[in-house]
């Protein structure tokens, strides 16, 4: 689903026009639809409902409160990765018991205050982070709820930089030592065995990975379940979304609702893995970011300047790589389009912004309708990995997060001033 769309040629985020959010707040700021965010979710919920199920929505793709809020309030758990994370999952009134605490390198202040706390499961990366667990978990009297992550060697054939599940990578455990390792973590006495995961990569837009992928753990889980009464299985995240989504009508946007089409869907993926999975009889996880937050977002931006240089139509405008950084960093494609529709011609454009950096450019040679300086543009599939990688480079505030609902809005989070940017900062006495 997607709940941007035009109406009398004006982009709306649900009932909103986008225009209205511009004056208000203005740009560069992100929009999110929380319709698209319960959708997405209540999707997924449903085509895994034939099997005792938890989504633990992945934090790391949009950690904005309002958001962390609506999935809390779907039922939802949470996949974290810091300790900064669990604290987010809470202030925004989600259940710390619903967390799976992931990553390769949780330190040991993050251990203690997840323990403290109380959460679902470490998902452990390695036998020298079990050993430290159990030596906190020791220190504090308790027993800790883990996990062990496993590395099943099978290509997610997605962006290299999001692969996660081969010996190339650092992830999780060697399929061929899990056993040893499961053994292993049996006989320290501070651990509670409760479950196996696994998450191959991210972005995939098929199936057959996550096919092959349990279809390799199945043996082993099977296994666990037998030795010691493992109750969960995360099968991770993943899911990949249609990053172009033709909001525009004719042949161009025939061929991509087509290719869209190809494109795995909850019911898709529930069909081809819950066979696999309901047999085991025990609790399956899984942890999708970007397929509950991905298209529910965009990145709005104005059109500083237009500059044509004989070769190219450069569109200049005023958000950044900076606060989007997936086109720079995995040459990620985000369709740009108008907030109010333009007719005429397409001209070939580079879309860039203002930062001294050749790597700060959204699209190249991208056929776009002929906009002009004070027009407003929308960046789709914004909701996920956008806002959350974004910095502060050229001493550039953060956008404001605006947050819609069917005809409300507001800002979830309030665009930064500069002073906040070096609030922390400070000159040394001795410095004259
Ligand atoms: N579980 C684990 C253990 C993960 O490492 C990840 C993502 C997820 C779940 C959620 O994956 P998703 O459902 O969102 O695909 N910044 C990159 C994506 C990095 C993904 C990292 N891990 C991007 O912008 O494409």
């Amino acid at each position: 689903m997607h709940d941007f769309h035009y109406k009398n040629g004006e982009l709306l985020c649900e009932q909103v026009p986008l225009s209205r959010i511009v004056a208000k707040y203005g740009t560069p700021c992100y929009v999110y639809s929380n319709g698209t965010i319960t959708d997405h979710f209540q999707k997924l919920d449903k085509a895994l409902a034939p099997v005792d199920h938890t989504i633990c929505y992945a934090v790391k793709a949009n950690s904005n409160l309002a958001v962390l809020k609506t999935v809390a309030t779907l039922g939802g758990g949470f996949d974290v990765v810091s300790k900064g994370e669990i604290e987010r999952v809470v202030a925004a009134g989600g259940d710390h018991n619903k967390c799976i605490f992931a990553g390769v390198g949780k330190t040991a202040r993050e251990i203690e205050f997840a323990l403290r706390l109380g959460i679902y499961a470490f998902n452990a990366e390695s036998e020298a982070e079990l050993e430290r667990i159990n030596a906190i978990a020791k220190r504090l009297r308790k027993k800790a709820p883990i996990s062990v992550r496993v590395n099943p060697n099978v290509d997610a054939k997605t962006h290299a930089k999001i692969t996660t599940g081969t010996y190339e990578n650092k992830f999780g455990i060697a399929f061929e030592q899990v056993k040893k390792i499961y053994a292993k973590a049996a006989k320290l006495s501070n651990l509670k065995i409760k479950g196996v995961q696994m998450h191959i990569g991210s972005q995939l837009t098929t199936t057959d990975p996550f096919e092959g992928a349990v279809k390799k753990l199945i043996p082993l889980v099977t296994d666990l379940i037998k030795r010691y009464k493992i109750e969960f299985f995360s099968i991770g995240g993943g899911l990949g979304i249609v990053y172009d989504p033709a909001l525009e009508s004719g042949a161009a946007s025939w061929w991509k609702k087509k290719e869209a089409a190809k494109i795995l869907t909850p019911q898709s993926y529930a069909d081809r893995l819950i066979p696999l999975l309901k047999p085991l009889g025990i609790k399956i996880l899984v942890e999708p970011g970007r397929f509950i937050a991905g298209n529910a977002g965009a990145l709005i931006t104005q059109v500083e300047y237009i500059k044509k240089t004989g070769k190219k139509n450069f569109v200049i405008v005023d958000a950044a790589m900076n606060d989007l950084i997936r086109p720079a960093f995995y040459e990620a494609h985000h369709d740009i389009v108008p907030v109010k529709r333009k007719g005429g011609s397409k001209i070939s454009s580079d879309v860039v912004g203002p930062i001294c950096e050749s790597g700060d450019t959204f699209c190249k040679n991208r056929p776009l309708p002929r906009v002009k300086e004070g027009d407003t543009l929308a960046l789709l599939s914004a909701g996920a990995y956008a806002f959350v990688m974004a910095s502060n480079y050229n001493t550039r505030p953060m956008p404001a997060e605006v947050m819609v609902k069917g005809k409300q809005f507001t800002a979830v989070r309030e665009r930064e001033t500069p002073a906040s940017l070096w609030a922390h900062e400070k000159i040394p006495s001795w410095l004259k």
